[in-house]
């Protein structure tokens, strides 16, 4: 039996605190519904655990909606749809697992190249930095079944979900740029993290673990290269536009200026030279750049899935919630002109990556 995504927690309007606490204990989307009268239930929220853990409805202002009114619309995507509710500092797991597929498939790429340097190891030391919720360290586990690994990672909300999934594996919450290794690694593997640092520490951290590595030990990473894809220059013009509900949560902030180290938009990465340049001074280096088109359902799944990454700093700068609604709307409205529909209604994310392989000499 599948265990279920959504769980609906029925109550009268007193009974709202032990709702909310049943939420909070729930890995789920939870749908809160409250009665207005005895006999009829109106979804009343909608919205994830930390969702609800960092913004407290008023239930005397919201209480009720209209019976058959939800504040969120499941749509024909409805599976991967969840809340435009922000927005802790954190990840959420759940937003970024909705296209897990897709997000793991680099995972298994870049494995397919770091498999050979791994041969002649039974029970290769690995650390997998940025594990997120342990999808990268699982497909690792599946890799290399004798593995010791360690999955590292700065966001507790990531890191709960990959101990629940992979109880047996530690993992250690820290920040990359200064982490170092307990035990002398084989493998230092890292998929789609090392473009969120910003760039004067991206190369200098990677030069750093890649030196402090053993001859023969394995730097292997992937990293997004969509600063200049529609996806991602649409958040910048949609964040900076004037005279709109969102433009003052951007008014402390130079949106794009690369010098602005408080903005919401990641830094671009370098290019494959850059990397080649800075590591092959210590080892063989093997790099590729491929772009991925992922086959999405229409423009607002392109939404959902920078939900769960690139979109984040933007959403968690617009404190309330009908601003936050119309920054994604345009968004959205934005998106449809640059991702052509396809015969079939759906739509391709083109999403370029950069994958390095670098054998420590
Ligand atoms: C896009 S997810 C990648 C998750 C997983 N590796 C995968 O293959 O799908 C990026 C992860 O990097 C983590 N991360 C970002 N910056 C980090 C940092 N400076 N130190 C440690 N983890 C970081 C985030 O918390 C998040 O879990």
């Amino acid at each position: 039996m599948t265990s279920p995504t959504h769980l609906l927690l029925r109550g009268r309007p007193s009974h709202l605190p032990r709702l909310l606490h049943r939420a909070q204990q729930s890995q789920k989307v939870v749908v809160v519904a409250a009665a207005a009268r005895e006999q009829a239930y109106s979804p009343y929220i909608i919205s994830s655990r930390r969702s609800i853990s960092t913004s407290q409805p008023n239930p005397s202002s919201s209480l009720p909606r209209p019976i058959g009114t939800p504040i969120l619309s499941l749509g024909p995507n409805h599976s991967r749809t969840m809340s435009t509710a922000p927005p802790s500092k954190d990840w959420s797991a759940a937003q970024y697992l909705l296209y897990t597929t897709e997000r793991t498939r680099p995972v298994h790429d870049l494995i397919a190249q770091v498999r050979p340097h791994l041969t002649s190891h039974q029970a290769p030391v690995i650390y997998d930095l940025g594990c997120g919720p342990g999808n990268s360290t699982s497909a690792l586990l599946s890799a290399f079944p004798g593995a010791q690994i360690t999955g590292v990672d700065s966001s507790s909300d990531m890191l709960k979900k990959a101990r629940k999934e992979l109880p047996d594996v530690p993992f250690t919450q820290a920040d990359v740029s200064s982490f170092s290794p307990d035990s002398s690694p084989d493998l230092l593997f890292s998929n789609a993290v090392f473009h969120w640092l910003r760039t004067p520490q991206r190369l200098a951290t990677l030069t750093r673990l890649f030196s402090d590595l053993r001859p023969g030990g394995v730097l292997a990473f992937q990293m997004p290269d969509n600063y200049t894809e529609p996806s991602h220059t649409l958040m910048r013009t949609v964040a900076l536009r004037k005279d709109t509900p969102w433009e003052r949560y951007f008014s402390d902030t130079a949106v794009g200026e690369l010098t602005d180290k408080q903005r919401p938009d990641l830094d671009p990465i370098e290019p494959a030279s850059a990397y080649y340049n800075a590591l092959s001074a210590l080892g063989a280096v093997n790099l590729w750049r491929t772009t991925y088109s992922h086959v999405l359902t229409d423009a607002k799944a392109i939404v959902e899935w920078v939900k769960g990454s690139g979109l984040q700093p933007f959403l968690q700068r617009i404190g309330d919630e009908d601003a936050r609604k119309a920054f994604l709307a345009k968004y959205e409205e934005a998106l449809r002109g640059e991702y052509p529909v396809m015969a079939d209604g759906r739509v391709l994310l083109q999403y370029p990556r950069l994958f390095v392989v670098a054998v420590r000499g």
